[in-house]
Parts: structure tokens; sequence; C-alpha cells
């Protein structure tokens, strides 16, 4: 396949290298330096292009996509105020995107498992939940995209919760999300119930980028021929 890689920075770079060991061909990279410059001909042999930048250029590259009918994976969070947006015109003008707050293939079977606990502790309310999240310093937004839909998914599955606060300690309807920025960890997620007898908890710790880049390059693969949105959950056929 031919690849375009849309935002060349530490996530690029690796999704580079994870196509070139799957034997794709990188054949356009867009980077802050060089967007204003890429037109049609840029796009000419491109089969998929794949999106991490910064979340004030997710929405303009994935529309630049679809307007070249190119299918688009895109890892980029902070801009989800506009998801609903992107959804609407990947829909109305049959095109094909591919969306996950984080790829990689261990983040989303502990997605899974926080929704399992997460309806198994719906029955014992007396335990609060608290998600606590770790990246390097680097990182834009707060709290991760991953621990949004890790709360999402407590949310959903659990009848005593109904929202999020920000670094806070839970209530009786909230889960707090505590966000920590340290040294280059590339992402630590941990959900925690604790009462007033015990603790238990659930961590996912990612030891590099390469399961994200994987994970991007595995969803390129899958929406190369098809039409609509897609999320991890029809690649991992949960
Ligand atoms: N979904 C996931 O699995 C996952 C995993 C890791 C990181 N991320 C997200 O991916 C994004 C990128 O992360 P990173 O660590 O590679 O960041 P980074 O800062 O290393 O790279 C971002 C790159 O985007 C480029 N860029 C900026 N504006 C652009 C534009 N208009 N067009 C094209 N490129 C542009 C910058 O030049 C830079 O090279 C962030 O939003 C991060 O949170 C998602």
């Amino acid at each position: 396949m031919n690849l375009a890689i849309i935002g060349y920075g530490r996530m690029g770079k690796e999704i580079e290298k994870i196509a070139q060991e799957r034997n794709h061909n990188v054949t356009l990279k867009v980077d802050d330096s060089n967007a204003k410059s890429i037109g049609e001909d840029d796009f000419k042999n491109v089969d998929v292009a794949i999106e991490f930048t910064i979340p004030e250029s997710a929405v303009s590259n994935i529309n630049m996509c679809f307007a070249h009918n190119i299918p688009v994976v895109s890892g980029t969070t902070g801009w989800l105020d506009q998801f609903n947006l992107v959804l609407d015109k990947c829909k109305n003008e049959n095109q094909t995107f591919f969306y996950a707050s984080n790829y990689s293939i261990g983040v989303n079977l502990f997605f899974k498992l926080n929704n399992d606990l997460a309806k198994m502790m719906n029955k014992f309310p007396n335990y609060n939940v608290n998600v606590e999240e770790t990246h390097h310093t680097k990182k834009l937004d707060s709290p991760s995209g991953t621990a949004i839909t890790i709360t999402e998914g407590i949310i959903e599955n659990n009848t005593h919760k109904n929202k999020w606060v920000e670094e806070k300690e839970s209530s009786s309807d909230s889960i707090g999300i505590k966000s920590f920025r340290v040294g280059n960890v590339p992402g630590n997620h941990k959900v925690i119930y604790e009462s007033e007898f015990d603790k238990i908890e659930i961590e996912h710790d990612a030891k590099s980028r390469k399961g994200f880049a994987l994970g991007a390059v595995l969803a390129a693969e899958f929406i190369a021929n098809k039409k609509g949105y897609f999320t991890m959950n029809d690649l991992l056929k949960f």
C-alpha cells in the first residue's frame, strides 16, 4: 500500500518504521513545514493517510483527505468537540474515517476489561472509582483521550456515575481523573476502585510508542477498501 503520513513527529516517525516493516511505501509526508503547499498531485498514488498531528490541525487535515477521496486513520487527540462534524461529513460525502483515542491493542483489551469490571462493580457502590493517567511532559492535551475513553466506559456500565471531573477526588456521582506529566512516559493509565476496606486497581503501561504505531498501520490496512466510519471495535472484532 502507498501511505501518506500526516504529522511527522514522534508518532509519525514510529508509524513510518512499522509501515516499512510491513512492506508499505510512505509516498507522502506532511508536517507543519510543508502542510500549506500540499495539493492534488501529492495525493495521486496515496491509498490511505495516517494523521497524528496537533488538536488545532486534525480537522483540516481529515477534511483535506476527504477532499481527495483518501481513507484516513486519525489518532490526534484533544479535538473531540468537533468530532460529530467530521462523522457527519464522512457519512454525507461517503468517505472513510478510522478513529481511536488509543491504537494500542493492549489498551483496547484494557478498555474491554475496564467495561467488564465497571459492570461488576455496579453492584458494589461502596467502592469509589478514580482514573489516573501519566504521560510525557510534551503532551498538549489533558486529561488524555485514553483516560476520557476509560471514564466514559465506566459511566456507560455503572449506573452510579454520570460524569467525570478533572484532578479532583470523585464524588458519589462523578469520577475523578488525575493527570500527571512526567519525563518521557509514553502512556500509563490506572483505574482505581477503593472502599473503606481495600483497593482494586487495574493498570496499562505502554513500554514505547511502537504499539500505537502498529495499531494505526493495522487500521490503515483494514480501511483501505472500505467506506464509512470505523473504530478499534471493528478492527479487533470485540
Ligand atoms: N491515538 C493514539 O494511539 C495516540 C498515541 C500517541 C499519541 N497520540 C496523539 O497523536 C498526536 C501526535 O502526537 P506526537 O507525540 O507524534 O506529537 P509530536 O508533537 O511529536 O508531532 C506532531 C507533529 O504534527 C506536525 N504538525 C503540526 N501542524 C501540522 C499540520 N497543520 N499539518 C501536518 N502536520 C502538522 C508537527 O510538525 C509535528 O511534527 C497527539 O495529539 C497525541 O496525543 C495518539
